[in-house]
Protein backbone atom coordinates (compact mmCIF):
# COMPACT_ATOMS: atom_id res chain seq x y z
CA UNK A 1 0.00 0.00 0.00
CA UNK A 2 1.02 3.51 -1.13
CA UNK A 3 1.34 5.85 2.09
CA UNK A 4 0.49 9.32 1.09
CA UNK A 5 2.62 11.84 3.48
CA UNK A 6 0.11 14.68 4.33
CA UNK A 7 1.11 18.24 5.73
CA UNK A 8 -1.40 19.50 8.74
CA UNK A 9 -2.86 22.03 6.94
CA UNK A 10 -4.21 18.95 4.44
CA UNK A 11 -6.63 17.87 6.62
CA UNK A 12 -9.54 18.27 3.65
CA UNK A 13 -7.29 15.55 2.30
CA UNK A 14 -7.27 13.15 5.15
CA UNK A 15 -10.84 13.35 5.90
CA UNK A 16 -11.74 12.12 2.47
CA UNK A 17 -9.13 9.26 3.03
CA UNK A 18 -11.34 8.55 5.91
CA UNK A 19 -14.69 8.69 4.54
CA UNK A 20 -13.13 6.74 1.79
CA UNK A 21 -12.91 3.56 4.44
CA UNK A 22 -8.63 4.60 5.22
CA UNK A 23 -7.05 4.99 8.07
CA UNK A 24 -4.80 8.56 8.53
CA UNK A 25 -2.14 8.73 11.61
CA UNK A 26 -3.12 11.88 12.79
CA UNK A 27 -0.73 13.73 15.76
CA UNK A 28 -2.75 14.37 18.90
CA UNK A 29 -1.48 16.28 22.17
CA UNK A 30 -0.47 13.19 23.49
CA UNK A 31 0.67 10.41 20.86
CA UNK A 32 -0.72 9.93 17.28
CA UNK A 33 -3.24 7.98 17.09
CA UNK A 34 -3.89 6.31 13.79
CA UNK A 35 -7.74 7.10 13.02
CA UNK A 36 -11.14 5.68 11.49
CA UNK A 37 -14.61 6.18 10.90
CA UNK A 38 -16.11 4.40 13.88
CA UNK A 39 -19.49 3.80 11.66
CA UNK A 40 -17.16 1.52 9.06
CA UNK A 41 -15.97 -1.81 10.13
CA UNK A 42 -13.91 -2.10 7.31
CA UNK A 43 -12.22 0.85 8.25
CA UNK A 44 -11.90 -0.24 11.80
CA UNK A 45 -10.60 -3.42 10.57
CA UNK A 46 -7.87 -1.90 9.16
CA UNK A 47 -6.33 -0.06 12.53
CA UNK A 48 -6.31 -3.52 13.80
CA UNK A 49 -4.40 -5.30 10.49
CA UNK A 50 -1.84 -2.52 10.45
CA UNK A 51 -0.79 -2.62 14.10
CA UNK A 52 -1.28 -6.01 15.06
CA UNK A 53 -2.75 -5.03 17.42
CA UNK A 54 -4.96 -8.30 19.15
CA UNK A 55 -8.80 -7.90 18.72
CA UNK A 56 -9.73 -8.05 22.46
CA UNK A 57 -8.40 -4.74 22.92
CA UNK A 58 -10.75 -2.00 22.14
CA UNK A 59 -10.60 2.19 20.95
CA UNK A 60 -10.69 5.30 22.16
CA UNK A 61 -13.50 7.25 20.45
CA UNK A 62 -11.92 10.91 19.64
CA UNK A 63 -14.71 13.77 19.30
CA UNK A 64 -14.47 17.27 18.29
CA UNK A 65 -16.91 19.16 20.73
CA UNK A 66 -18.22 18.35 23.93
CA UNK A 67 -21.96 17.89 23.22
CA UNK A 68 -20.54 14.78 20.35
CA UNK A 69 -20.47 12.36 23.60
CA UNK A 70 -24.01 12.43 24.07
CA UNK A 71 -25.18 10.29 21.24
CA UNK A 72 -22.47 7.35 22.23
CA UNK A 73 -23.16 6.67 25.85
CA UNK A 74 -25.75 5.55 27.37
CA UNK A 75 -25.70 7.77 30.83
CA UNK A 76 -23.31 10.70 31.76
CA UNK A 77 -22.85 10.18 35.55
CA UNK A 78 -22.64 13.56 36.89
CA UNK A 79 -18.48 12.94 38.41
CA UNK A 80 -18.10 12.55 34.25
CA UNK A 81 -19.50 15.40 33.96
CA UNK A 82 -17.71 17.31 36.22
CA UNK A 83 -14.62 15.97 34.68
CA UNK A 84 -15.60 16.94 31.14
CA UNK A 85 -16.73 20.42 31.97
CA UNK A 86 -13.21 21.35 33.78
CA UNK A 87 -10.88 19.20 31.48
CA UNK A 88 -12.35 18.72 27.92
CA UNK A 89 -10.55 18.92 25.50
CA UNK A 90 -7.86 17.50 27.50
CA UNK A 91 -5.79 14.17 27.39
CA UNK A 92 -8.21 12.46 29.62
CA UNK A 93 -10.71 9.56 28.05
CA UNK A 94 -13.33 8.81 30.18
CA UNK A 95 -14.81 4.91 30.33
CA UNK A 96 -18.60 5.09 29.86
CA UNK A 97 -21.59 2.84 29.37
CA UNK A 98 -21.78 2.62 25.79
CA UNK A 99 -24.97 3.42 23.23
CA UNK A 100 -25.74 1.16 20.78
CA UNK A 101 -24.16 3.49 17.91
CA UNK A 102 -20.81 2.14 19.95
CA UNK A 103 -19.59 -1.48 17.33
CA UNK A 104 -18.41 -4.49 19.63
CA UNK A 105 -15.14 -4.06 16.89
CA UNK A 106 -14.63 -0.75 18.88
CA UNK A 107 -15.36 -2.19 22.45
CA UNK A 108 -14.45 -5.51 22.21
CA UNK A 109 -17.42 -6.44 23.04
CA UNK A 110 -17.37 -4.89 26.74
CA UNK A 111 -20.44 -2.89 27.51
CA UNK A 112 -18.58 0.52 27.95
CA UNK A 113 -16.54 3.08 25.65
CA UNK A 114 -12.98 5.16 26.06
CA UNK A 115 -14.07 8.86 24.95
CA UNK A 116 -12.09 11.59 24.20
CA UNK A 117 -12.13 15.02 23.37
CA UNK A 118 -8.32 15.91 22.06
CA UNK A 119 -6.56 19.41 22.35
CA UNK A 120 -5.37 19.35 19.17
CA UNK A 121 -6.04 21.83 16.29
CA UNK A 122 -4.86 19.67 13.87
CA UNK A 123 -7.24 16.37 14.97
CA UNK A 124 -10.18 18.00 15.72
CA UNK A 125 -10.15 19.77 12.21
CA UNK A 126 -9.83 16.46 11.22
CA UNK A 127 -13.23 15.15 12.60
CA UNK A 128 -14.97 17.96 12.06
CA UNK A 129 -14.84 17.85 8.61
CA UNK A 130 -15.21 13.87 8.86
CA UNK A 131 -18.37 14.72 10.86
CA UNK A 132 -18.32 11.49 12.33
CA UNK A 133 -16.33 10.51 15.64
CA UNK A 134 -12.50 8.73 15.01
CA UNK A 135 -11.62 6.06 16.64
CA UNK A 136 -7.72 5.70 17.24
CA UNK A 137 -5.28 3.78 19.00
CA UNK A 138 -1.51 4.72 19.13
CA UNK A 139 0.06 4.75 15.78
CA UNK A 140 2.38 2.21 16.53
CA UNK A 141 2.92 -0.73 15.98
CA UNK A 142 1.41 -2.86 19.08
CA UNK A 143 4.08 -3.49 21.76
CA UNK A 144 6.31 -1.23 20.66
CA UNK A 145 7.27 2.33 22.50
CA UNK A 146 4.27 4.83 21.58
CA UNK A 147 4.64 7.63 18.87
CA UNK A 148 5.29 10.96 20.06
CA UNK A 149 7.20 11.84 17.02
CA UNK A 150 6.36 11.97 12.65
CA UNK A 151 9.16 9.57 12.38
CA UNK A 152 7.91 7.29 14.93
CA UNK A 153 4.74 6.73 12.78
CA UNK A 154 6.45 6.30 9.06
CA UNK A 155 9.05 4.16 10.81
CA UNK A 156 6.52 1.49 12.10
CA UNK A 157 3.25 2.07 9.94
CA UNK A 158 4.51 3.22 6.31
CA UNK A 159 3.14 1.13 3.72
CA UNK A 160 0.24 -0.35 5.65
CA UNK A 161 -1.56 3.22 6.44
CA UNK A 162 -3.14 5.15 3.94
CA UNK A 163 -2.03 8.54 4.96
CA UNK A 164 0.19 10.07 7.76
CA UNK A 165 0.00 13.45 8.85
CA UNK A 166 3.05 15.09 9.61
CA UNK A 167 2.01 17.49 12.62
CA UNK A 168 6.01 17.67 14.25
CA UNK A 169 6.33 16.33 17.48
CA UNK A 170 3.53 15.76 20.22
CA UNK A 171 2.81 18.11 22.87
CA UNK A 172 2.94 16.12 26.17
CA UNK A 173 4.32 12.68 24.57
CA UNK A 174 2.42 10.49 26.87
CA UNK A 175 -0.92 8.77 26.20
CA UNK A 176 -4.05 10.11 27.70
CA UNK A 177 -5.39 9.98 31.53
CA UNK A 178 -7.90 6.32 31.08
CA UNK A 179 -10.31 7.02 34.24
CA UNK A 180 -13.40 4.51 34.25
CA UNK A 181 -16.72 6.58 35.50
CA UNK A 182 -19.10 4.19 34.57
CA UNK A 183 -18.91 2.80 38.46
CA UNK A 184 -19.71 4.47 41.42
CA UNK A 185 -15.97 4.72 42.77
CA UNK A 186 -14.14 5.89 39.50
CA UNK A 187 -11.47 3.70 38.57
CA UNK A 188 -7.90 5.26 37.07
CA UNK A 189 -6.96 2.59 34.65
CA UNK A 190 -3.82 4.25 32.70
CA UNK A 191 -2.19 7.97 34.57
CA UNK A 192 -1.36 10.24 32.15
CA UNK A 193 -0.29 14.33 32.66
CA UNK A 194 -4.24 14.70 34.73
CA UNK A 195 -3.17 13.50 37.12
CA UNK A 196 -4.84 11.50 40.37
CA UNK A 197 -4.13 14.72 42.68
CA UNK A 198 -6.20 16.96 39.96
CA UNK A 199 -9.11 14.82 39.35
CA UNK A 200 -9.52 13.97 43.04
CA UNK A 201 -9.86 17.56 43.69
CA UNK A 202 -12.68 17.53 41.97
CA UNK A 203 -14.47 14.72 42.35
CA UNK A 204 -13.65 13.01 45.32
CA UNK A 205 -11.78 9.79 46.20
CA UNK A 206 -10.69 7.71 43.08
CA UNK A 207 -9.48 4.25 43.38
CA UNK A 208 -5.74 3.12 41.11
CA UNK A 209 -6.19 0.62 39.65
CA UNK A 210 -4.26 -2.63 40.30
CA UNK A 211 -2.19 -3.05 37.35
CA UNK A 212 -0.55 0.58 37.31
CA UNK A 213 2.11 -0.46 39.60
CA UNK A 214 1.92 -3.95 39.25
CA UNK A 215 1.77 -6.85 37.30
CA UNK A 216 -1.53 -9.13 37.57
CA UNK A 217 -1.04 -12.87 37.85
CA UNK A 218 -2.20 -14.78 34.85
CA UNK A 219 -5.96 -15.44 36.09
CA UNK A 220 -6.43 -11.97 36.82
CA UNK A 221 -8.76 -9.80 34.26
CA UNK A 222 -7.91 -6.63 33.62
CA UNK A 223 -10.25 -3.53 34.02
CA UNK A 224 -8.46 -2.36 31.04
CA UNK A 225 -7.44 -4.78 28.37
CA UNK A 226 -4.76 -3.19 27.50
CA UNK A 227 -3.19 -3.32 30.59
CA UNK A 228 -2.37 -7.39 29.92
CA UNK A 229 -0.78 -6.95 27.16
CA UNK A 230 3.04 -6.29 26.16
CA UNK A 231 3.85 -2.52 26.14
CA UNK A 232 6.40 0.03 25.46
CA UNK A 233 9.27 -2.19 24.62
CA UNK A 234 12.38 -1.25 22.54
CA UNK A 235 14.23 -4.42 20.50
CA UNK A 236 16.72 -4.00 23.84
CA UNK A 237 15.73 -5.63 27.51
CA UNK A 238 14.78 -2.74 29.74
CA UNK A 239 15.67 -2.82 33.16
CA UNK A 240 13.91 -0.51 35.52
CA UNK A 241 15.96 0.91 38.63
CA UNK A 242 15.33 2.04 42.00
CA UNK A 243 17.74 4.23 43.07
CA UNK A 244 18.22 4.35 46.99
CA UNK A 245 19.14 8.18 47.04
CA UNK A 246 17.45 11.33 45.92
CA UNK A 247 20.73 12.52 43.86
CA UNK A 248 20.90 8.78 41.91
CA UNK A 249 24.55 7.95 43.06
CA UNK A 250 23.64 4.27 44.03
CA UNK A 251 22.01 4.06 40.63
CA UNK A 252 25.59 5.60 38.90
CA UNK A 253 27.27 3.02 40.97
CA UNK A 254 25.57 0.05 40.03
CA UNK A 255 25.44 1.15 36.27
CA UNK A 256 29.20 1.81 36.15
CA UNK A 257 30.18 -1.55 37.67
CA UNK A 258 28.39 -2.74 34.07
CA UNK A 259 30.70 -0.60 32.34
CA UNK A 260 32.22 -3.39 30.80
CA UNK A 261 29.55 -5.20 29.00
CA UNK A 262 29.20 -4.71 25.28
CA UNK A 263 25.52 -2.85 24.61
CA UNK A 264 24.58 -1.74 27.95
CA UNK A 265 23.16 1.70 27.78
CA UNK A 266 21.48 4.30 30.53
CA UNK A 267 18.58 5.56 30.13
CA UNK A 268 19.12 8.25 32.80
CA UNK A 269 18.26 12.29 33.90
CA UNK A 270 20.54 14.89 32.04
CA UNK A 271 22.31 15.06 35.41
CA UNK A 272 23.36 11.39 35.67
CA UNK A 273 24.98 12.18 32.31
CA UNK A 274 28.39 13.50 33.01
CA UNK A 275 28.85 10.57 35.34
CA UNK A 276 28.11 7.40 33.92
CA UNK A 277 31.12 5.17 32.31
CA UNK A 278 28.45 3.71 29.64
CA UNK A 279 26.69 5.25 26.91
CA UNK A 280 23.66 6.88 27.97
CA UNK A 281 20.61 8.53 26.95
CA UNK A 282 18.73 11.37 28.97
CA UNK A 283 14.81 11.55 29.35
CA UNK A 284 14.97 14.52 30.69
CA UNK A 285 16.20 16.71 33.56
CA UNK A 286 15.13 14.71 37.39
CA UNK A 287 13.33 17.80 38.11
CA UNK A 288 11.13 18.16 35.19
CA UNK A 289 8.71 15.50 35.33
CA UNK A 290 7.15 17.01 31.91
CA UNK A 291 10.13 16.77 30.31
CA UNK A 292 10.23 13.02 31.34
CA UNK A 293 7.16 12.07 30.25
CA UNK A 294 7.35 13.87 26.56
CA UNK A 295 11.28 12.19 25.96
CA UNK A 296 10.71 9.05 26.95
CA UNK A 297 9.19 7.26 24.24
CA UNK A 298 11.88 9.10 22.21
CA UNK A 299 14.70 8.14 24.12
CA UNK A 300 13.54 4.44 23.82
CA UNK A 301 13.39 4.26 20.45
CA UNK A 302 16.91 6.26 20.05
CA UNK A 303 18.34 3.66 22.25
CA UNK A 304 17.47 0.69 19.65
CA UNK A 305 19.27 3.21 17.33
CA UNK A 306 21.94 2.95 18.99
CA UNK A 307 22.38 -0.55 19.20
CA UNK A 308 21.68 -1.09 22.88
CA UNK A 309 21.48 -4.56 24.24
CA UNK A 310 20.02 -3.54 27.98
CA UNK A 311 18.90 -0.76 28.92
CA UNK A 312 19.11 0.23 32.65
CA UNK A 313 16.60 2.83 32.90
CA UNK A 314 16.64 5.40 36.12
CA UNK A 315 13.52 5.07 37.83
CA UNK A 316 11.22 8.36 38.04
CA UNK A 317 9.38 9.81 40.96
CA UNK A 318 6.03 8.24 41.29
CA UNK A 319 4.03 11.27 42.06
CA UNK A 320 2.09 13.91 39.76
CA UNK A 321 3.27 13.21 36.28
CA UNK A 322 5.83 10.92 37.42
CA UNK A 323 3.11 8.27 38.32
CA UNK A 324 2.64 7.92 34.45
CA UNK A 325 6.07 8.10 33.39
CA UNK A 326 6.90 5.31 35.81
CA UNK A 327 3.97 3.29 34.46
CA UNK A 328 4.98 3.00 30.90
CA UNK A 329 8.34 2.61 32.13
CA UNK A 330 7.62 -0.58 34.04
CA UNK A 331 5.09 -1.95 31.35
CA UNK A 332 8.54 -1.59 28.84
CA UNK A 333 10.60 -3.09 31.19
CA UNK A 334 8.09 -6.04 31.29
CA UNK A 335 8.01 -5.54 35.28
CA UNK A 336 11.63 -6.28 35.35
CA UNK A 337 12.87 -4.06 38.58
CA UNK A 338 15.78 -3.98 40.36
CA UNK A 339 15.48 -2.26 44.11
CA UNK A 340 19.18 -0.81 45.04
O1 LIG B 1 -3.63 9.68 24.29
C1 LIG B 1 -4.23 8.68 23.92
O2 LIG B 1 -5.09 8.12 24.62
C2 LIG B 1 -3.93 8.13 22.51
C3 LIG B 1 -4.36 9.20 21.50
C4 LIG B 1 -4.20 8.75 20.08
O3 LIG B 1 -5.68 9.58 21.77
N1 LIG B 1 -4.59 6.88 22.29
C5 LIG B 1 -4.21 5.74 22.90
O4 LIG B 1 -4.94 4.63 22.49
O5 LIG B 1 -3.31 5.68 23.71
P1 LIG B 1 -4.48 3.13 22.84
O6 LIG B 1 -5.44 2.27 22.12
O7 LIG B 1 -3.06 2.97 22.51
O8 LIG B 1 -4.74 2.99 24.37
C6 LIG B 1 -6.08 2.96 24.85
C7 LIG B 1 -6.18 2.21 26.14
C8 LIG B 1 -5.91 0.72 25.95
O9 LIG B 1 -5.15 0.26 27.04
C9 LIG B 1 -7.32 0.11 25.97
O10 LIG B 1 -7.32 -1.21 26.47
C10 LIG B 1 -8.05 1.07 26.91
O11 LIG B 1 -7.52 2.34 26.62
N2 LIG B 1 -9.49 1.06 26.65
C11 LIG B 1 -10.15 1.40 25.52
N3 LIG B 1 -11.47 1.19 25.66
C12 LIG B 1 -11.67 0.73 26.91
C13 LIG B 1 -12.81 0.31 27.67
N4 LIG B 1 -14.04 0.35 27.16
N5 LIG B 1 -12.62 -0.13 28.94
C14 LIG B 1 -11.38 -0.17 29.47
N6 LIG B 1 -10.25 0.21 28.82
C15 LIG B 1 -10.40 0.65 27.56
MG1 LIG C 1 -1.17 2.26 22.51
Amino acid sequence: MKTVLLKPHETDLAANVLKNSGVVAIPSETVYGLAANIFDNRAIQKIFTAKGRPSDNPLIVHIAEIDDVFPLVFELPYKAEILINNFWPAPLTLILSKSSLISDLISASLPTVAVRCPNNKIFREVIKKCGFPLAAPSANLSGSPSPTKFEHVFNDLNSCVDAIIDGGDCEFGIESTVIDVSKNTPILLRPGVITPEEITNLIGEIQIDKAVLSELSGSEKPNSPGLKYKHYAPKAKVVLVNARDENSQSYIDFVNENANEKGVFALCFDEDVPLLKIPSVSYGSKNNQTQQASKLFDSLRKCDELGAKIIYANSPKKTGVGLAVYNRMLRSASFNVIDL
